[in-house]
């Protein structure tokens, strides 16, 4: 190992915490709200998984999004998306849909679940610069035979989602905060290193098994766990006896100022006083 390869360390770690959101959706929100500073760029993650249709039918009605990135991935059942551009569409499973809303789209966001009721899903916010707040809406919409799987030397098996693994890259690319975005699933009993920038910030997001994200750390982490790292340019996870699955997510931090209120997230309160001006005259959005 060279000398400049540090591996992280554990830097924070807690439990996801139950959460009402939209029209009355029961999730589990990571972060949000609280925590900007330690996992800027990203702002929010929600992990609405579920058995129960009560639990996320209600969804989340026509709302508007400035100045954020909202990245929906699907592990099972569907999301109908529509907006105010005139799409309309389904993310199903295994898709993921990278939103930029830039200055302003207006959707919805409905989960109707799989055959059997079930709902398997995570959405994270990554905010824009200043410099890219007012850019154009856009999407990329991934669908799941698109995205790459990846068997590691290591024995594990990675979907690269945004970021490369092994020459491999993920098929969500030119988005502003480079983020890198996998899925990686650990079997008993091996290990996966991964190169990280080391100025950029780090986190997983356990939703199987369990797993040792920090080698000197006192414990395991396991489901709803969110794992915050410390500097360094390498991240190494192990399992034992069980297996792990988890999101490991990075991105470069932006350091603006944050002025967040609901779905809008803006640099200055009074950016955010003109967008919801401009939501109640309609005004907001400025390319359909
Ligand atoms: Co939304």
């Amino acid at each position: 190992m060279k000398g400049n390869e540090l591996v992280r360390a554990v830097r924070k770690s807690w439990q996801s915490q139950p959460t009402l959101e939209g029209a009355g959706v029961h999730l589990r929100r990571g972060f949000g709200f609280r925590e900007t500073e330690l996992v800027d760029p990203f702002l929010l993650f929600d992990d609405f998984r579920s058995e129960n249709p009560a639990d996320y039918k209600a969804g989340f009605p026509w709302h508007p999004h400035r100045g954020i990135e909202t990245i929906t991935y699907v592990l099972d059942g569907d999301v109908e998306h529509q907006d105010s551009m005139g799409n309309r569409g389904v993310i199903s499973t295994g898709d993921v849909q990278w939103m930029t809303a830039g200055s302003g789209i207006v959707h919805q966001e409905m989960p109707q679940g799989d055959a059997r009721g079930r709902m398997q899903g995570f959405q994270l916010w990554s905010n824009l610069p200043r410099t890219n707040k007012m850019m154009d809406p856009r999407y990329q919409e991934v669908k799941q035979a698109e995205i790459p799987r990846v068997k590691t030397a290591g024995g594990a098996s990675v979907r690269v989602i945004a970021g490369e693994i092994e020459g491999v890259r993920g098929p969500v690319r030119d988005v502003v905060s480079d983020p890198e975005y996998l899925d990686v699933s650990l079997p008993a009993g091996s290990s996966f290193t991964h190169p990280v920038p080391a100025d950029h910030n780090v986190f997983a997001y356990v939703f199987e098994g369990e797993g040792r994200f920090d080698a000197a750390g006192p414990r395991d982490f396991g489901d709803g766990e969110v794992v915050l790292y410390g500097t360094g340019s390498q991240v190494v996870v192990s399992t034992d006896k069980k297996a792990v699955r988890f999101l490991l997510v990075s991105g470069k931090p932006l350091r603006e100022p944050i002025a967040w209120y609901g779905p809008i997230v803006m640099n200055t309160e009074d950016e955010l006083r003109t967008a919801f001006a401009e939501f109640r005259n309609g005004s907001f959005v400025k390319k359909r």
